[in-house]
């Protein structure tokens, strides 16, 4: 038999609801603002911290007044890199990252998707020339829009949209 559902009201302030759910960390980052749905893309890209001996904790599908629907992820004593916040930009552009020192919030970093991608993203197209010929012409991919993100093929011009970026990268 399925769950008993009690309530779908998104209640109190977020930030109360979210630490209802899932404690403060003492030390370690705090994933927030990641679209609904793309927490376990998160952890991969992270390299699995909790297969690594880090203790993790995820909110899913949490009401934001952002962004309607949101998952947070919590990786405690990780602090990620600047590189990993980088490449979180192109699976979750709306994610800030929190690094957590004793108990507060000592540095926020937003995601910013780069502007330029080299040898990250495959061209979709069959006949583009970096899929053709990968050696000689190793793929690149220019910023094309943000929100949704959008990435544009160097070459033949070709348009990945946020869902392809995410699943070639997750
Ligand atoms: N957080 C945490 N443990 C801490 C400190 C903060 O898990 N020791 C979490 C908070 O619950 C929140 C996120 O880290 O989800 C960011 O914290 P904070 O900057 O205090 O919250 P906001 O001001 O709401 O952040 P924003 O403006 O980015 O929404
Ligand atoms: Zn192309």
């Amino acid at each position: 038999m399925g769950a008993t559902v009690v309530s779908r009201k998104p209640g109190r302030s977020s930030d109360d609801k979210t630490t209802m759910l899932v404690r403060k960390i003492p030390d370690g980052s705090v994933i927030d603002h990641i679209a609904a749905g793309k927490a376990l893309s998160v952890l991969r890209l992270l390299g699995n911290p909790q297969e690594n001996g880090f203790t993790i904790a995820m909110v899913m599908n949490v009401s934001s007044s952002k962004m309607g629907r949101k998952d947070i992820v919590k990786v405690e004593g990780l602090e990620v890199s600047q590189e990993q916040v980088q490449r979180l930009a192109l699976i979750a552009p709306r994610a800030s990252v929190n690094i957590v020192r004793s108990y507060r919030v000592i540095a926020k970093r937003n995601a910013v998707p780069p502007r330029t991608l080299r040898g990250i993203l495959s061209c979709a197209s069959p006949t583009c020339v970096s899929v053709r010929e990968r050696d000689s012409a190793p793929s690149i991919f220019f910023l094309s829009g943000r929100s949704p993100l959008r990435y544009r093929c160097k070459y033949c011009g070709t348009e990945l949209a946020e869902k392809e970026i995410s699943s070639q990268l997750g």
